[in-house]
């Protein structure tokens, strides 16, 4: 039988998960949205950190819906990925923290008045700077899943997140984290609006397939099929452990 032959190509985004992007064709397509998808504790924020901390020295905007930049820090610290840390120092990495201030309001509704209100005006404020780097600028959100409580139906999410994500899409490539398990169909929108799925699953048994990841879509590329191995490096944070 014929292998599949996957095409690389030179205007790839680079996902920051060493192996990973052998997998998909070279790396993400610029401008677009791409979801990590996964159980409790799979590595969907650690694969968020290392999206942003591959810019580079290009600026990058990371939206956390949920744990503080000092959290962040620590964890990224323990795993060997400094450069989110010295990003972060260096104001080129756009830090924002979207978290419960007054008690008058819900997590859900703190992520929808962050997303819908406050991100237009960071886009527009660095839409400029985006337009200087191919594929604009590296965006994560971590995780996504909070605005999707605050939604009663599937045409409004449906619209509300199709803004959000063209919004998105006109300044960069983004990476969003979505916590599986929630069986509405709500909860499953994101993986039919965005460009790619990665589902990542960690099944706490041990050995080579404890952890995987699979490719679940990538919207105008061929990539692999199959469940892959992952693990956790010191100074590498998630990786793909072999290519067959
Ligand atoms: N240094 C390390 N060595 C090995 N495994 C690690 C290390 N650091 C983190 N992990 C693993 O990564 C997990 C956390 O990863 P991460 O926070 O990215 O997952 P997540 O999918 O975002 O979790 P959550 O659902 O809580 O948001 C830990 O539970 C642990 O299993
Ligand atoms: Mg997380």
């Amino acid at each position: 039988m014929q292998q599949l032959v996957l095409k690389s190509s030179s205007n790839k985004i680079k996902s920051g998960v060493v192996g990973l992007d052998a997998l998909i064709g070279g790396g993400l397509r610029p401008h677009t949205v791409n979801v990590v998808y996964g159980n409790p504790g799979c590595g969907k924020s650690t694969f968020a950190w290392q999206f942003v901390a591959a810019a580079g020295d290009n600026p990058s905007l990371y939206i956390s819906l949920e744990q503080s930049l000092n959290e962040i820090i620590r964890e990224t610290r323990s795993l060997g990925i400094n450069t989110f840390e010295k990003k972060v120092k260096d104001r080129i990495l756009h830090f924002h923290h979207a978290i419960i201030k007054d008690s008058e309001m819900n997590a859900g509704e703190v992520s929808m008045n962050f997303l819908m209100r406050e991100l237009p005006h960071h886009i527009d404020a660095l839409r400029q700077e985006a337009e200087h780097y191919e594929g604009g600028l590296r965006i994560a959100i971590d995780p996504l899943t909070p605005l999707l409580f605050e939604v009663d139906g599937l045409n409004q999410l449906r619209g509300i997140l199709g803004r959000i994500f063209m919004n998105l899409r006109s300044i960069g490539t983004t990476v969003v984290t979505l916590e599986k398990g929630f069986d509405d169909v709500l909860a499953r929108l994101p993986l039919y609006l965005g460009d790619s799925v990665f589902e990542l699953d960690y099944l706490g048994l041990g050995g080579a397939l404890s952890r995987t990841v699979q490719i679940r879509k990538m919207r105008g590329s061929a990539h692999s099929e199959k469940p892959h191995p992952i693990t956790f490096e010191t100074g590498k944070g998630l990786l793909v452990r072999n290519f067959d």
